[in-house]
């Protein structure tokens, strides 16, 4: 199987998961009279409807006590019935090149007020180090291949040059799952492909002069400790493999 025919086998495979994803709350609330008629699966939503909805969603950051775990379950939620095999993302899939060597491609699909969308292309084995996305929420969708995504929580003061973190559960993120954070949880994550991998990614708020001067590497020093804590050095870019 040739490359685009894998990637393809791979794409159609990610809708039919999210289709049958889409079918479970409706199998579930099926009353018994009802279990004997075929279900009729629910549309998906179209790509305007879901930036309806994700701009729906994302309004919630200009209110007072903005609910950030509620919100990032919800654009996972809505990004699980959403059609991404329509002609907007095949489009967009379709103009990707890989001209970076050894680091993913990071493309703005779509950006508003409230939010913006990425798509992030790996290669197998490039990877992004570890970063922030501070005072953002983020949900990185897998629609094919495998990533795996490191996750911390900072162990002190954020602003000290030397930072512990507090390690969160690895996720390996297949097509169908996705890995979200806050700005207080899993803000510091690291992603690293084990195949050619395509992410969307739903940032709330979206990138800013301000966010960017904000946003921050860090550098492991060594390994966990014996607490469990893992120091780094934190940069303003991202540290070279030989360092
Ligand atoms: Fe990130």
């Amino acid at each position: 199987m040739s490359v685009t025919d894998r990637r393809q086998f791979i794409t159609l495979s990610a809708k039919a998961f999210l289709a049958a994803q889409a079918l479970l709350p409706l199998l579930a609330g099926c009353s018994s009279a009802a279990q004997n008629a075929p279900a009729a699966a629910p549309p998906l939503l179209t790509w305007e409807q879901l930036l309806a909805r994700l701009r729906q969603l994302s309004e919630v950051q200009f209110t007072p006590g903005w609910d950030q775990e509620s919100q990032v379950r919800d654009v996972e939620a809505a990004l699980r019935i959403a059609d991404l095999d329509c002609r907007q993302v095949r489009d967009f899939c379709a103009t990707y090149k890989n001209s970076r060597g050894d680091f993913p491609e990071i493309r703005v699909m779509h950006e508003e007020r409230s939010f913006q969308i990425s798509m992030l292309e790996f290669e197998p084995g490039e990877a992004i180090p570890l970063h922030n996305h501070p005072g953002m929420t983020g949900v990185a969708f897998c629609m094919e291949g495998e990533v795996e995504v490191k996750s911390y929580d900072p162990h002190g003061d954020i602003s000290n040059q030397r930072l512990w973190l507090k390690p969160r559960p690895t996720v390996l993120a297949t097509p169908g799952l996705a890995v979200t954070l806050t700005a207080t949880r899993g803000n510091i994550h690291s992603l690293e492909a084990k195949r050619f991998t395509r992410m969307i990614d739903i940032f709330a708020p979206p990138y800013s002069r301000d966010i960017i001067s904000r946003c921050r590497y860090y550098a492991p020093l060594g390994e966990l400790n014996a607490e469990g804590l893992l120091e780094t050095e934190v940069r303003l870019s991202p540290p070279t493999k030989s360092t």
